[in-house]
C-alpha cells in the first residue's frame, strides 16, 4: 500500500506530502502543507527525476521500491539541488549502487558542498544535451535562478512532459489529487500558488521570462513540477499567471490596504478608506493588519493587486517596523510597476508618510505614489474627510486609467 499515482502509462509520481512542516524554508507558513514531487519513469531504463525532502525519505523510498518491483534503478536526474528535493539522493544511491546521477556541472558542485559524494557515478549534461532511456528521449534545458543557479528542467520529447523543477509549482499538499484538473485550482489553489511563486521565485522574474520563452518553442503537454499538482490540461491558464507574476504585472485592478496600527486609530482610518472606496463603487478592496499577517501573504497580494495603500503610524520617528519589513521584502523581491497611496499617523512629529514615500520612490522600480495623502494626528476626525475623499478619488481615477 502506498500513495503512488500513475502520471502516464509508464511514469509514476513517487513523491510525498508534508503536513508537519510549519515554515517552508523555515520562513513561510504553510498551513495547508506542501508536496515534494518525484517522478519515476519505467522505460527500458528506470529513471528517477529528483528526490524529496529528508523528512519524507522513508515513504518516498517505499514508493520507489513499489514501482520498481524488484528491478534496479538506472538513473537519478537531479534538476534542482535544493535540499527539499535533493536531500534523499544519498539514500537512493546507497540503495541502488548501479544508479548513475545525471545533472549539470553547477549541481555537481553543490552536491559536493552539501556533502553528497557522487564522483564515480556522475553523468554531466549541459544545455541541449539529449539522452535516450528507451522509448523516451529527453533534452536538458538550463533554468538558472528558477530558483537557484544550477536549476535545470528536463523535457521528455516523446510524451511532451516538462519536468519543470520549481517552476509551475505551488504550496499545499496534494492529498491524493495529483492533477490540477482534479481540484478547483482557481478557487482553492491559486492563492497558495501565487504565495509560493512570489515569495520563492518572485525576485527572479527576468529568469522566469527567459524560461517561459524557451518553453514556448517546444510542444509541452504536461508540467511535472517539484511542488503542487501536475498540469495536463489548461496549461495556458497557469502560463499566463506566471507570465504576469514574472513581469510584475498585476492580475487585478483593485486596492490592497495594509495598515500598521498600535491602538486602532490607524486601523480606523484604513477601514474608513475601504468604506469610502466601496461607497464610490470600487469594491475590489482587501484590508490587512500588518501586525497579524505574515509578510508572505502581503507579498502575494501585492503581486495580485494594481494599487496598494500603506497606512502606518510613526514609530521612533521611523516607519513602523513591520511596515518597513514589508517594504524591504518588496524591494528584495524586485517588486515593481504599482501605484501606492499613503495614510500616515503620528501624535507628534509625523514622519511615516514622508519616509514611506521616499522608500517607494527611491527603492522600488517603476512605482508611483499618489499625491493625495491622508495625515492623521492621533485619530482621524472630520477634518480628515476631504483628504480621505481625495485619496479615494485619486485611487479610483488611477485604476480607471
Ligand atoms: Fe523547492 Fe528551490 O526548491
Amino acid at each position: 500500500m502506498s500513495s503512488v499515482r500513475k502520471v502516464t502509462e509508464d511514469l509514476y509520481w513517487v513523491g510525498v506530502n508534508d503536513k508537519r512542516l510549519h515554515l517552508f524554508e523555515n520562513i513561510h507558513p504553510i498551513p495547508d502543507g506542501v508536496s515534494y514531487n518525484s517522478y519515476l519513469l519505467m522505460d527500458k531504463k528506470h529513471v528517477l527525476f529528483d528526490t524529496v525532502d529528508w523528512s519524507g525519505c522513508r515513504e518516498f523510498l517505499k514508493n520507489v521500491e513499489e514501482v520498481l518491483n524488484g528491478q534496479d534503478l538506472d538513473y537519478l536526474v537531479i534538476n534542482h539541488m535544493e535540499p527539499d528535493h535533493a536531500a534523499s539522493m544519498e539514500e537512493v544511491l546507497l540503495r541502488y549502487p548501479n544508479c548513475k546521477v545525471i545533472s549539470n556541472e553547477r549541481a555537481f558542485m553543490l552536491m559536493h558542498q552539501f556533502g553528497f559524494h557522487v564522483e564515480d557515478r556522475r553523468q554531466e549534461v549541459k544545455e541541449g544535451d539529449t539522452v535516450s532511456f528507451g522509448k523516451h528521449k529527453v533534452t536538458f534545458v538550463s533554468a538558472p535562478m528558477v530558483h537557484w543557479p544550477e536549476a535545470m528542467v528536463t523535457f521528455d520529447t516523446t510524451d511532451g512532459i516538462l519536468f519543470s523543477a520549481d517552476a509551475f509549482g505551488s504550496f499545499k499538499s496534494l492529498d491524493g489529487k495529483l492533477f490540477a484538473d482534479e481540484v478547483n485550482f482557481d478557487r482553492d489553489w491559486i492563492d497558495e500558488a501565487r504565495r509560493y511563486f512570489t515569495n520563492i521565485v518572485g525576485k527572479y522574474g527576468p529568469f522566469v521570462q527567459f524560461l517561459l520563452g524557451k518553453a514556448a518553442t517546444v510542444p509541452i503537454k504536461m508540467f511535472c513540477p517539484l511542488h503542487g499538482p501536475v498540469w495536463r490540461t489548461d496549461l495556458g491558464y497557469y502560463i499566463d499567471k506566471h507570465d504576469k507574476w514574472s513581469k510584475y504585472i498585476p492580475e487585478e485592478k483593485g486596492v490592497m490596504i495594509v495598515y500598521a496600527s498600535m491602538y486602532g486609530n490607524t486601523e480606523a482610518a484604513a477601514q474608513a478608506l475601504a468604506s469610502t472606496l466601496c461607497d464610490k463603487g470600487m469594491t475590489n478592496v482587501k484590508v490587512y493588519d500588518i501586525s497579524n499577517t505574515h509578510v508572505s501573504y502581503l507579498v502575494a497580494d501585492a503581486f495580485k493587486y494594481s494599487h496598494i495603500v500603506l497606512a502606518s503610524v510613526t514609530y521612533n520617528l521611523e516607519i513602523y517596523p513591520p511596515m518597513f519589513e514589508f517594504l524591504h521584502h518588496l524591494k528584495t523581491l524586485n517588486f515593481q510597476k504599482r501605484t501606492f497611496g499613503i495614510i500616515e499617523n503620528g501624535s507628534w512629529a509625523i514622519k511615516s508618510g514622508t519616509l514611506m514615500r521616499e522608500y517607494i520612490e527611491t527603492e522600488l522600480k517603476e512605482c508611483l505614489v499618489l499625491n493625495a495623502q491622508v495625515s492623521v494626528n492621533s485619530a482621524a476626525d472630520e477634518t480628515n474627510e476631504p483628504e480621505m475623499q481625495a485619496l479615494a478619488d485619486s485611487l479610483i481615477e488611477s485604476i480607471q486609467k
